[in-house]
């Protein structure tokens, strides 16, 4: 958006915006945490039900967010203050400031792992082996709390500028070159020993395997890895004009978001077998992932240093230089809830916002740094349960107290024949009973099991 443009700003172009929203959905959550869930979940039943997550509820969640930011132009706070009455509907958006501030807590960390481990393959083919080693430390907090730091800092001064035009272009150019990348990787993969074994757990769905922690984890990765339920998108929306299709483009994002994450899981389980083979112990004995949280991070070093040479400077450097990107794109719109709020609601410029909730998360992630086992923690409170309660919230709102209707005709602007969508038929049906009573279901069930033992 051009801040200079008018008071709130717009996205540049048509494909601006839906570059922007795919640069928030695609990021650690699809490289780092699908793979980590499928693998940890048993595999190909996992996708089914995160495939079902993504459409059933994750696509009318993101159509509602995009209807409510672009009706109300406003921070998620003041948007739903502004569609509803009372004191509750502001609490709706303030539990998506929470939730962005605490996601942020960790992802910074893992970001910050990303970031240093682009030097690894140099150092190692290089012969810096001390340097190579350093850089993968994932144990020495101060390592960590520096790099999550330099990645704070990056992520401040991009919105510090205005979000878009940085934006718009990184992710043109880095979403090609991410796929091509992970396309490469994952038919080198195939070619090694292990991977097949790798491949049919990816592909071949065990039902047995289905249980509420498996649906669990498949929502909150769904709401984690398509930015739903927190209001990101629902900020980004705040910024599009009137002439932009929402349906159309929240279904590019989404889908470019699944194809994303399977293409990241094709390469990334098969190598942890390959790992595996090697002698790596990756699953333990009762089938969970030995170390969830350092997983990716574990199983491609050894893939790259196995091709050996330039060929896995080359790879290694840029998979985790795109890995980066991503992770950033992702952050920034993170971090764009709690500053529009802290913008809009308490007047507070742009600059001094972005420094003031930065500072905030360097805090917390500083101390996550040097206890990197409370990951598994934050990730299960507020991606597993705070998105989708932060989903459930926003559907119960829209389809009750501002009404599907107003929402479908803000959805009707921008759409070309209305009238004639299946889309547009269904979803009301879907925000106002499917997607809430799904998610309400899955939470419910899950806590009862939790205290039933
Ligand atoms: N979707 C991002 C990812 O996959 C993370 C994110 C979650 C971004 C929620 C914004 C809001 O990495």
């Amino acid at each position: 958006m051009s801040d200079q443009t008018n008071q709130r700003g717009n996205w540049n172009t048509k494909l601006g915006f839906v570059l922007a929203a795919a640069g928030s959905a695609v990021g650690l959550g699809n490289i780092w945490g699908f793979p980590t869930q499928v693998a940890d979940n048993g595999g190909a039943s996992f996708i089914l039900i995160y495939v079902a997550c993504c459409l059933i509820v994750g696509l009318p969640v993101m159509v509602a967010e995009f209807a409510i930011g672009r009706n109300t132009r406003r921070n998620p706070v003041g948007a739903f203050r502004k569609l509803g009455k009372g004191w509750f509907p502001p609490l709706i958006g303030l539990w998506g400031v929470l939730c962005g501030i605490m996601i942020l807590s960790f992802y910074m960390v893992i970001a910050g792992w990303t970031f240093s481990f682009i030097f690894e393959q140099l150092f190692a083919q290089l012969g810096f082996m001390s340097a190579s080693e350093w850089v993968t430390r994932m144990d020495s907090g101060p390592k960590n709390a520096f790099f999550a730091i330099l990645f704070i800092l990056a992520t401040i001064s991009i919105i510090v500028g205005g979000v878009s035009n940085g934006i718009e272009r990184a992710t043109k150019t880095m979403m090609p070159i991410l796929i091509a990348v992970l396309v490469i990787m994952a038919a080198y993969v195939m070619t090694l020993e292990g991977s097949t074994k790798g491949l049919r757990m990816y592909l071949l769905p065990d039902f047995s395997l289905i249980n509420t922690r498996l649906v669990f984890s498949a929502m909150g990765q769904a709401f984690f890895s398509l930015s739903i339920g927190m209001g990101a998108l629902l900020t980004y929306g705040s910024y599009l004009r009137k002439n932009q299709n929402i349906v159309e483009s929240a279904t590019y994002v989404t889908l470019a978001d699944m194809g994303i994450a399977f293409l990241a899981g094709l390469l990334v389980i098969p190598a942890m077998f390959v790992a595996e083979n090697a002698g790596i112990t990756i699953i333990g004995d009762d089938g969970r992932l030995y170390s969830s949280s350092t997983l990716v991070f574990d199983v491609l070093p050894g893939l790259f240093s196995s091709m050996g040479g330039l060929l896995a400077i080359v790879l290694g450097t840029a998979f985790f230089l795109l890995l980066s990107m991503a992770a950033l794109t992702s952050t920034i719109s993170l971090l764009e809830v709690p500053v529009s709020y802290v913008i809009d609601e308490h007047r507070v410029p742009r600059k001094k916002a972005a420094w003031l909730v930065g500072g905030l998360v360097m805090v917390l992630a500083v101390g996550v740094s040097f206890r990197t086992n409370m990951i598994s923690f934050l990730y299960v409170i507020f991606n597993n349960v705070g998105l989708p309660l932060g989903g459930l919230m926003l559907s119960i709102f829209l389809a009750w107290s501002w009404k599907t209707r107003n929402a479908l005709d803000e959805l009707r602007h921008g759409f070309k024949n209305p009238e004639k969508s299946l889309f547009l038929r269904f979803w009301p049906a879907f925000v106002t009973y499917l997607s809430p009573a799904l998610i309400a279901l899955v939470l419910i069930t899950t806590l009862y099991n939790l205290l039933g033992g």
